[in-house]
C-alpha cells in the first residue's frame, strides 16, 4: 500500500549528526504507522558493538561497510521509515541508492542548535576530538555540512525542523 501523496513505500530522513532525526523518524513512523529503522541502532544490534567501538577497533571505513550493506538490505523494506547516520548518505553512492528507493528527506536543523546538542550529548566519535565550546562546535558542523551538502542538497524533501517534516507528512495523509 501507497499512501496518496507519497511516491514510494520508503522514506529515508537523512541530515547532519544531532540534527534530530532518530527523533522524527519515531513520530513519522507512528503518525503513518509504519516501521521504523535506526542505521546506527541497527548496525550497533547486528554487530553487537557501540558505534564509538566499532569505530575504536574496526575503523571508520568497516563502518562505512556496514552502513552500505544496511542501505541496500533497506531497499527491500515496505512502510519504512528510516533514519540514517549522518556521514551514510556520504558514502558509496548511498545517497542515489536512497534516491532510487524511496522517498529522501533531508532535516536541515541550523548548525547552532546542533553544536549546543553536541555539547550536551557526547556518544558521537566525530566530534571527541573538537574543543567543547559553542564556537568551536559552530566551526567545526559549519565545515561538515559544507562538506556534505552536495549529497543532503540532492534529498526530495528539505525541511528546516521537525515540525515542518511532520506538517509535510501530514499533507500526504
Ligand atoms: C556519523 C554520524 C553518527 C554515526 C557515526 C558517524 C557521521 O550518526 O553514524 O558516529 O559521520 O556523521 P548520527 O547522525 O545519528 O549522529
Amino acid at each position: 500500500m501507497k499512501l496518496p501523496g507519497l511516491e514510494s513505500e520508503r522514506i529515508w530522513i537523512t541530515g547532519m549528526p544531532f540534527s534530530g532525526k532518530s527523533s522524527a523518524a519515531r513520530k513519522l513512523a507512528s503518525l503513518l504507522h509504519w516501521q521504523r529503522t535506526d542505521t546506527d541502532a541497527q548496525i550497533e544490534k547486528d554487530s553487537g558493538m557501540s558505534i564509538p567501538e566499532i569505530f575504536a577497533s574496526l575503523g571508520e571505513l568497516e563502518f562505512r561497510r556496514k552502513e552500505k550493506e544496511l542501505t541496500d538490505l533497506l531497499c527491500s523494506a515496505q512502510h519504512r521509515v528510516i533514519s540514517t547516520g549522518g556521514g551514510l548518505p556520504v558514502f558509496y553512492g548511498n545517497m542515489d541508492t536512497m534516491l532510487q528507493n524511496g522517498t529522501v528527506v533531508f532535516l536541515n536543523t541550523s548548525v547552532e542548535i546542533i553544536a549546543q546538542r553536541s555539547l550536551e550529548h557526547k556518544d558521537r566519535p566525530l566530534v571527541h576530538a573538537v574543543e567543547e565550546t559553542q564556537e568551536a562546535r559552530v566551526d567545526f558542523f559549519r565545515k561538515m555540512l559544507f562538506e556534505r551538502l552536495p549529497y543532503y542538497g540532492k534529498a526530495h524533501h528539505t525541511f528546516g525542523s521537525e515540525k515542518a517534516l511532520l506538517e509535510w507528512a501530514q499533507t500526504l495523509l
